[in-house]
């Protein structure tokens, strides 16, 4: 991984001003979707604003769309006013859209390629851009097969020791073990391991990240990392969205697959993985392989007592109305796709053996928070008499992910007064108030990565097989006994009532975050 140590926060920008990634082109393919808009020329935008990225560089959409370069750049200079994490400066905006070219063509046309490849010689002249080149498939997963084996086919994606050529993959990969198994094979066909960037946009989060910082750069955590202090983590990544103009794909996708073998089972590996040899991409995703092998399976019987599968109905956020998901646009009206999943997963190893993890995460919740909880076991013996150990709170280290990055743990302090009473109190530490906020759209740190060659922040072939294997089961029951119960929460809540029963059963309640 990408490393360094800084005590002044103000010395960053000098430092990473060396940092830039070196000469290269970046392709998007599916150019006009939502992403490119929202995420990816905003981040473009913030890198070149920190000077990381490189000065010989330049970017090709590649888009079914008829229009043409100069009208392109037009529209991307508009969207980064709009989209941009922060005010845009219009000097640093031409930088980046005067190196910007629009490629019109069908991803199963040869045709499409052949152009591309000619462009890109271009390109490399006028930019001295040395025939470095990273694609990006923001596109849907059926075309990553096509536009993988068309690249092959063009020469587009063939090394030499002088010239490096990286394909980044959107989620979703697959939609299940089998899918995702053929796709691997697929891209594996045509490109080596360390070309293939699957990117998980969780990992590219400032706190997702400072996991690994402050597990494995602190040396009072560690010891008291595991199942003999530990009783349970759960992880809450909550929204108030709904599916807004995604109904399309999430109808099909729904709340597991679209949240828990990716986003969530990152967060999990992060916090339960073993310390890696070293920071090198191999070393740290081996470790999150292990952990994620080490997921216990689930039988049948398990899928009916450990998850639960929820769909919103019509509710209110305290404001206004809001509709039911079957009534959302390109959603089935009689839909049984989750919008809201929890569930119990156990791991079989030394470390975490009988430590159960609980994870929920949801559409239309009552707010937005994502966070990771680590519950410590409670004092074996109550010797504060005014204050029952079973009302003492126990102690909690809380990994705020979003919309506040931090970290906080809670213990009991002593009330003041004559008489001795412990109330729960909170450490907290904010990014903001130490880092300054930077906003970000949480992809910056990914593209550069892809154009450094670091891939530690992204899934390997092994790690999206192995997650997909703890769900596939799920997906299995889930499929064979259609829900009969939905819609089962109201639009604005905290999902089914049988979400805290999962945890009540085992004495045990969520935190509500926010809190
Ligand atoms: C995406 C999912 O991967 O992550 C969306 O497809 C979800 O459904 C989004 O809303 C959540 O990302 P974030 O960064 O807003 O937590």
């Amino acid at each position: 991984m990408n490393e360094m140590t800084e005590t002044a926060p103000q010395s960053r920008s000098a430092y990473e001003a060396s940092r830039a990634a070196g000469p290269c082109v970046m392709v998007i393919f599916g150019v006009g979707g939502d992403l490119t808009k929202r995420k990816l020329f905003p981040a473009l935008y913030n890198l070149a604003k920190e000077n990381l990225l490189p000065k010989d560089f330049a970017i090709v959409g590649v888009g079914r769309h008829e229009t043409s370069t100069p009208d392109f750049q037009k529209k991307i200079a508009q969207e980064l006013t709009e989209f941009a994490t922060s005010d845009v400066e219009p000097g640093l905006v031409n930088w980046l859209t005067e190196r910007l070219y629009y490629s019109l063509g069908s991803f199963q046309d040869a045709e499409t390629y052949k152009k591309l490849a000619e462009l890109l010689i271009q390109i490399d002249q006028k930019y001295s851009t040395e025939g470095n080149y990273f694609y990006y498939l923001a596109t849907a997963p059926e075309f990553f097969g096509e536009i993988t084996r068309q690249l092959g086919a063009a020469g587009l994606v063939q090394q030499t020791e002088k010239r490096w050529r990286r394909v980044i993959y959107e989620k979703p990969f697959g939609d299940g073990l089998a899918s995702a198994h053929a796709l691997n094979h697929e891209i594996e066909e045509v490109l080596a391991e360390n070309q293939i960037y699957r990117i998980d946009h969780y990992l590219g989060k400032e706190t997702v990240q400072n996991i690994l910082a402050f597990r494995f750069g602190n040396g009072i955590f560690e010891p008291v990392w595991n199942r003999r202090y530990i009783d349970h983590v759960q992880i809450t990544v909550a929204e108030t969205v709904g599916v807004e103009t995604r109904g399309g794909y999430y109808d099909q996708s729904g709340a597991l697959r679209d949240m828990v073998p990716n986003h969530i089972f990152q967060l999990i590996s992060l916090v339960t993985m073993e310390p890696p040899v070293s920071f090198d991409a191999d070393a740290v995703r081996d470790e999150q392989t292990k952990v994620l092998r080490a997921m216990q399976p689930l039988s049948e019987q398990d899928v009916l007592m450990r998850t639960v599968r929820g769909q919103y109905g019509e509710g209110s956020d305290g404001k206004s109305r809001l509709p039911a998901y079957r009534s959302e646009p390109r959603v089935n009206p009689k839909s049984s796709t989750e919008t809201f999943v929890a569930l119990k997963l156990l791991m079989d190893n030394w470390r975490w053996a009988g430590v159960p993890f609980y994870l929920r995460t949801g559409k239309r919740l009552k707010i937005r928070a994502s966070e990771i909880v680590i519950q410590f076991k409670s004092v074996p013996f109550q010797l504060f008499r005014k204050t029952a150990v079973e009302r003492l709170a126990p102690n909690q280290f809380i990994v705020h992910i979003q919309p506040q990055e931090g970290i906080s743990l809670q213990f009991g302090a002593k009330i003041p007064g004559p008489i001795v009473k412990l109330g729960t109190v909170n450490m907290d530490f904010r990014y903001a108030d130490y880092f300054g906020s930077k906003p970000s759209t949480g992809y910056e740190r990914l593209l550069y990565e892809c154009m450094i060659g670091d891939a530690t922040l992204f899934q390997r072939a092994d790690m999206v097989e192995a997650s997909w294997s703890v769900v596939q089961p799920i997906l299995d029951v889930w499929q064979a006994l259609p829900p009969r119960n939905f819609p089962n929460y109201p639009a604005g809540s905290w999902g089914p009532w049988e979400a805290n029963d999962l945890l009540e059963r085992d004495g045990r309640q969520w935190r509500e975050p926010g809190q």
